[in-house]
């Protein structure tokens, strides 16, 4: 079996390479392809994957390559991990929708919007030469904002499937206060890719019975602490929204404190510095404890899990993933993209059904959707009118003079990524 990581020179690769080693019999690699543009990295990310194999006794070969039609010659899945434009261009997402008074973020409001016409583009381009190389192959996407990125790729026919940690790393927390195995944990997960709310927590399966209000009587403090909302917004309705929500659930505050302090890019690129240089050292073989700082927990878990039941092994059934809605919510189109949790196999993802969503979560996701399909317009056709409305229609922008303003800055921080401008 033959995989390709685009944007394997990231800092977060070791994290993958990890779980590629420990779940190496639901996962059987022979060849891993590392490919990036940025050489320099993938020297000192490719030498760590091949220590970290080495180590764990993976036989699979690892190679890594700045060209990527040979690297994705022959691949059965292909994961989609890249950043265009780096930090930096994180950095800049985070900071000037501050100055409007929008939060700051890279992949919710302003920012999020910037991110996609960066990598839409970038994205159906890798896309396109999957396909010329291998048909067949599957495309895993944790590229963000994933589901807009993941509707342009099944909007363009490919096979792809769109994936976050989010759910994951809510099954594993909460395995692990039930004492139960992660395996044992089925997630009511509902929305949108980073617009998603847990609303039930079932035991064995779909069918189980939920335990989420057991869950937040007991340990409502640890979960509200985790995700710095008052657990208020937990007790009264029943839900566990994803931290995510809390740029919606405290917008105000959460940008009064992001005026205060240095960017999560920022915080990142000082992160990435150190880890480089510890991946330099030929003595490192295994994943350092400082990439436990990053926000990809248990993805690599996520991205095994997936790629196994796309390949026809032996992933878990249900998985939560990004695909189409395909009437699951029956107040969204049909081709829009959701983030749910979907039988996976051979033939792809097909979603669960989903009990009717309360109008509280449901007029958000809408509208959040409505802004993802012209966010996707805009990625694709370009055009400071459709840059606008897209952010007009955002619920976390809304009024004119400010989707004005945010549409001015978008462009003129990103001229050097956008075709059109
Ligand atoms: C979570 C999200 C990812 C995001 C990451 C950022 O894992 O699900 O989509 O890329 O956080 O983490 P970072 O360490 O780069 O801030
Ligand atoms: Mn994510």
């Amino acid at each position: 079996m033959k995989l390709a990581v685009v944007g394997g020179g990231s800092t977060y690769t070791p994290e993958l390479i990890d779980g590629f080693a420990r779940l190496r019999d639901t996962l059987p690699i022979t060849e891993l392809v590392l490919v990036d543009p940025a050489a320099d990295r993938l020297d000192l990310v490719g030498g760590l994957a091949r220590r970290i194999f080495a180590k764990q006794e993976h036989d699979g070969a690892i190679t890594t390559t700045t060209d990527l039609d040979a690297a994705v010659e022959g691949a059965d899945a292909v994961l989609l991990q890249l950043r265009v434009g780096g930090q930096a261009a994180r950095n800049q997402d985070e900071t000037w929708p501050l100055e409007c008074g929008c939060v700051g973020q890279e992949t919710t409001g302003a920012g999020g919007l910037a991110k996609a016409l960066r990598t839409v583009p970038v994205v159906l381009d890798i896309a396109e030469r999957v396909r010329r190389a291998n048909p067949d192959a599957w495309i895993i996407d944790f590229t963000n904002p994933v589901g807009i990125v993941t509707r342009a790729l099944l909007n363009a026919g490919h096979k792809a499937v769109g994936l976050c940690n989010v759910a994951i790393g809510f099954q594993r927390k909460f395995a692990k206060l039930l004492g139960v195995a992660p395996s044992e944990v089925h997630l009511d997960h509902v929305g949108l890719n980073h617009l998603t709310w847990e609303t039930g927590v079932r035991l064995g399966g779909p069918a189980g019975e939920d335990v989420l209000p057991r869950l937040l009587a007991e340990h409502g403090d640890a979960l509200a602490g985790d995700l710095h909302l008052p657990r208020l917004v937990m007790d009264r309705f029943g839900v566990v929204p994803s931290y995510y929500l809390r740029y919606y659930y405290a917008h105000d505050e959460v940008v009064a404190e992001l005026r205060t302090k240095p960017s999560r890019a920022a915080e990142v690129a000082a992160m990435e510095k150190e880890l480089l240089e510890m991946y330099g050292d030929p003595a490192l073989d295994e994943k350092p404890e400082l990439l436990a700082k990053r926000g990809g927990a248990f993805y690599s878990e996520a991205a095994v899990d997936l790629a196994a039941s796309l390949l026809g092994g032996g992933g878990s059934p249900y998985q939560v993933v990004n695909t189409y809605n395909n009437g699951t919510l029956p107040f969204l189109p049909d081709d829009a993209v959701i983030e749910t949790q979907a039988a996976v196999g051979p033939g792809g993802a097909v979603p669960l059904p989903v009990a009717p969503v309360d109008p509280l979560y449901a007029g958000l996701i809408a509208n959040v959707t409505a802004y993802e399909d012209l966010a996707l317009d805009a990625a694709l056709r370009g055009g400071r009118e459709r840059v606008f409305k897209a952010l007009l229609a955002h619920p976390l922008v809304g009024q004119y003079a400010y989707a004005e303003q945010l549409t001015d800055r978008l462009i003129a921080h990103n001229r050097e990524h956008l075709a059109w401008a």
